[in-house]
C-alpha cells in the first residue's frame, strides 16, 4: 500500500508539473484528485484494510494528499502569474508604431491678415483696444452721431437682438462702437486699433458676407490735423503693401467723421483699391467719448480685413475664404 501511494503520488505530480496552460493543470488536478483519481480509490479502499494497518495508511494517504495539494497550489499560483504576463505582453500598445508626421494646420487667411494688420500698427505705436461684438445701439449708433431715424441708419443693414427695450441691442454693424468705448476707458492721448467681427443683413456674393471684419483706428491727442491722418494712412499703406504703394483720400460723408474721406490704395500696376472710411473724429462723438472738442481733436478710419485679404491672396469670391474645404485653405 505505502509504495503504491508513492507511485500515485510521483504520476500525481508528474501530470501537475507537465500542465504548461490553466486548462491542462484542471485536467491534472482531476487525474490526481478526482474521483477516479488512484489516491481517491485508495482512500474509498482504507475501510478494507485491517485496523491496524488502517490507521498508518490513512497519515500516509493524508501526507500524500496534502504534498499533492500544496504542488497544485503552487503550479496554479506559477500558471496565472505567466498567463498574466503573456496576456500583458499581447496587449501592450506599441506607441512607438503611432505616425509621428501629423498634419499641422495654420491659421486662416483673415486671422493672418489681423495679426499681420495689429503688428503693423502696434510698430507705429498703437494699442490694441476690443469692444462686444453684441453692442447697445447707443454705442453703435448715438454715440457715433446717428440719431434715431437719421438716414445714415439705412445704410447699415442692422441686426437687431431680442434684449431689453426692443430696437436697444444689436450685432454691431462697424468696429467704430469701439472708439466710444476706448475713450469712454481712457484719457487721451489715445492711439488705437480695433480688430473685430462685424455683422450687417447682408446676402453673401462674391464682396459681400453678413458677417466680416474690420479694423478701427482712433487717435485723440493735442493739435491733431488731416494731415496726421493722411500721413498715417500712407505709413500704414508702404509698411503693409511694402515699397512701391501709395494712398490717397477722397472726400465722402460719415456722420461720424467731419471732414470725411474715404481712401484708396494705389498697387504697383496703378490701378486703384477702395479700402475704407476715414476722418477727423466729430465733436459731438468726442463729447459721447467724455472728452472736450475744444482741447482734444482727433481722427478715426476703418475697413476691411476680408478684402484685404483677399486682395493680397488674389481670392476672387470672399465666400470661398469661408468654406472649410482644406483643398482650399490651405493653399494660404
Ligand atoms: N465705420 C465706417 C464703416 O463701417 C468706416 C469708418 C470708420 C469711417 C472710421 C470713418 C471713420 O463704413
Amino acid at each position: 500500500m505505502i509504495e503504491e501511494l508513492a507511485e500515485h503520488e510521483a504520476a500525481a505530480v508528474a501530470a501537475i508539473d507537465r500542465a504548461d496552460s490553466l486548462d491542462a493543470l484542471a485536467s491534472a488536478k482531476t487525474e490526481a484528485l478526482g474521483k477516479n483519481a488512484p489516491l481517491t480509490s485508495a482512500q474509498r479502499n482504507l475501510g478494507s484494510l485491517p485496523p491496524e494497518k488502517r490507521k498508518d495508511a490513512g497519515k500516509a494517504l493524508n501526507e500524500v494528499r496534502r504534498r499533492v495539494e500544496a504542488r497544485l497550489e503552487a503550479k496554479t499560483a506559477d500558471l496565472a502569474e505567466s498567463e498574466r504576463a503573456a496576456r500583458l505582453v499581447a496587449e501592450r500598445l506599441d506607441l512607438t508604431e503611432v505616425p509621428v508626421e501629423v498634419e499641422v494646420g495654420h491659421a486662416h487667411v483673415v486671422t493672418q491678415a489681423w495679426e499681420e494688420l495689429e503688428d503693423v500698427f502696434v510698430g507705429m505705436g498703437f494699442r490694441v483696444a476690443e469692444g462686444p461684438e453684441v453692442e447697445t445701439d447707443w454705442h453703435n449708433f448715438d454715440a457715433l452721431n446717428i440719431p434715431p431715424r437719421h438716414p445714415a441708419r439705412d445704410a447699415f443693414d442692422t441686426i437687431y437682438v431680442n434684449h431689453g427695450e426692443p430696437g436697444s441691442t444689436l450685432l454691431r454693424t462697424h468696429t467704430s462702437p469701439v472708439q466710444i468705448r476706448a475713450m469712454l476707458d481712457q484719457e487721451p492721448p489715445i492711439y488705437v486699433v480695433a480688430p473685430g467681427r462685424v455683422f450687417r443683413r447682408d446676402t453673401a456674393d462674391a464682396t459681400h458676407m453678413p458677417v466680416f471684419h474690420q479694423i478701427e483706428g482712433l487717435v485723440v491727442d493735442r493739435g491733431i490735423s488731416l494731415a496726421d491722418l493722411a500721413g498715417t494712412i500712407e505709413a500704414f499703406t508702404e509698411s503693409y503693401f511694402g515699397p512701391g504703394f501709395t494712398s490717397r483720400l477722397r472726400p465722402n460723408y460719415f456722420p461720424f467723421t467731419e471732414p470725411s474721406a474715404e481712401f484708396d490704395i494705389q498697387l504697383p500696376d496703378g490701378s486703384w483699391l477702395e479700402l475704407g472710411g476715414s476722418g477727423m473724429v466729430h465733436p459731438n462723438v468726442l463729447r459721447a467719448g467724455g472728452i472736450d472738442p475744444e482741447e482734444w481733436t482727433g481722427f478715426a478710419f476703418g475697413f476691411g480685413i476680408d478684402r484685404l485679404a483677399a486682395m493680397k491672396f488674389r481670392i476672387d469670391d470672399l465666400r470661398d475664404m469661408f468654406t472649410e474645404d482644406l483643398r482650399f485653405l490651405s493653399q494660404f
